[in-house]
């Protein structure tokens, strides 16, 4: 072996898959997706997160991504804010097609249908790069057999950061796997918190005011039928926990499955 190959040689930690990136797209200059290849070995429930790093380094930083991607996907997608000087997304922002990225080996989490009682209808409400599990989840056949109305909400700073979900929703109304299923059932709705939009308001106001019910003709939360998923800022996922519990919502997890579950969206 030559000096230089002996120098580079820093193996990954066991605990890891090396995947390579296949897609990069920047929606803006705090927001980008990416999509790996997925090791074979690799299976999760949709909704899940997993930790990941890259590689280069003497010890990689990692951190906790929602995967984006449905669990019959062959690929992974990821939803990735942009944190100046951020530990990993500093670095991460700038991965190319072909680039190497280290994947821990144990996806977990609460976002997923089985920490839910069976109910009806299926909200999800995510700020920022919170939507990112629930792309998962609406791309998921089993999100449409076990309800009958699934109603995602994001709500963003600007216009531009809606680009994700507008773009996921759309294709899967077009998707020939789940688009049929889906595209009846599924409502996408948007609030702009910062800038000039229609709904210009968090959605924590649009639940107590009553406005959401409304533009959407549906009753108000109530733990006969509803069944809500949340995913956020550390003070989006305390509010609407919040008012879930105001509506008579018990919260859920893997091993007692309820009326509501909670994951606060990572940063880093
Ligand atoms: P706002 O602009 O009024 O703070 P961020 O980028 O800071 O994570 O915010 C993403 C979105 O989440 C913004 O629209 C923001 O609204 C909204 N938001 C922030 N805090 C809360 C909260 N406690 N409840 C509901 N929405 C929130």
């Amino acid at each position: 072996m030559s000096d230089s190959a002996a120098a580079g040689a820093i193996a990954a930690p066991v605990d890891c898959h090396v995947e390579r990136v296949t897609l990069v797209e920047h929606f803006t200059d705090r927001l980008f997706r990416f999509r790996t290849t997925r090791p074979a070995s690799l299976r999760f429930r949709s909704g899940e997160f997993v930790m990941i790093g890259l590689p280069g380094g003497e010890k990689p930083v990692f951190r906790a991504y929602s995967i984006a991607s449905p669990s019959w996907d062959d690929e992974l997608e990821f939803f990735s804010i942009k944190v100046p000087g951020g530990p990993l997304t500093e670095r991460l922002q700038r991965i190319a097609v072909g680039d190497e990225i280290l994947i821990k080996k144990k996806p977990t989490g609460t976002l997923v249908l089985d920490a839910l009682a069976p109910g009806r209808r299926l909200w999800m409400l995510s700020t920022g790069t919170g939507i990112a599990p629930f792309a998962s989840l609406i791309r998921d056949p089993e999100t449409y057999e076990k309800f009958d109305e699934v109603i995602l909400t994001q709500s963003c700073r600007r216009v531009a950061e809606l680009a994700y979900g507008e773009n996921t929703v759309r294709d899967l109304v077009d998707d020939p796997l789940v688009g049929e299923i889906a595209a009846p059932r599924l409502t996408f709705y948007t609030t702009v918190t910062r800038e000039p939009h229609p709904r210009s308001f968090r959605i924590t106001d649009a639940i107590a005011s009553g406005r959401l019910f409304a533009d959407l003709g549906v009753p108000p939360l109530d733990p006969a039928t509803d069944r809500v998923m949340i995913c956020g800022s550390i003070e989006m996922t305390r509010d609407c926990r919040a008012l879930c519990a105001a509506a008579g919502l018990d919260e859920g997890s893997n091993a007692k499955p309820a009326h509501f579950v909670v994951e606060r969206a990572f940063v880093g």
